[in-house]
């Protein structure tokens, strides 16, 4: 079994959705295990126990939310089981394109160097500040989801 934990933060339940789509891509997969919490109610010495992570954040001001970089920035000093990594966030589009997770990654490489990441980031288009996700967004998801798992087992 290949032990993935997902990990996101949300305000409006966008970013969980997108969490709980990739999830959903991943158990697609055979032999891979997977968690999924809220990072407000992670329990770290249980993240600490996985084989990869997945953090996810929605796009505040051209970045990821506070408690976000405060987890990266725990699990920095934890004794972690994973080599692997990847990240996920949601925005509004136009300029904003991917850099909560280019933040997000470049913080990962500064904190947490020996983690590798499993794929590039995936960046979800909502429609307004509390969403919807974009209509053709929610796929690609499940297929970052599948993409990873097969990769873990690879
Ligand atoms: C305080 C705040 C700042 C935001 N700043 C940006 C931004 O700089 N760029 C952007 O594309 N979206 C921005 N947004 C929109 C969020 O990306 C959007 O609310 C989020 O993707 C929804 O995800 P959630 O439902 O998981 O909270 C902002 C939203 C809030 C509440």
């Amino acid at each position: 079994m290949v032990k993935v934990f997902v990990v996101y933060d949300t305000k409006y339940g966008n970013t969980k959705l997108v969490a709980e789509k990739i999830v959903e891509g991943m158990r697609e997969v055979e032999g891979i295990e997977t968690a999924i919490s809220d990072v407000e109610e992670v329990d770290l010495e249980k993240v600490a126990d996985y084989d990869a992570i997945l953090i996810g954040s929605p796009n505040h001001v051209g970045g990821p939310v506070r408690g976000i970089k405060k987890f990266i920035d725990k699990l920095g000093k934890l004794d972690l089981k994973a080599r692997w990594v990847a990240v996920f966030d949601t925005q509004l589009g136009g300029n904003q394109f991917e850099k909560a997770v280019k933040k997000m990654e470049k913080r990962i490489n500064e904190k947490i160097p020996r983690l590798k990441l499993i794929a590039p980031g995936l960046s979800i288009k909502v429609g307004g500040m509390s969403g919807p996700i974009v209509d053709g967004e929610l796929p690609k998801c499940k297929e970052f989801g599948k993409k990873i798992a097969d990769q873990l087992k690879a």
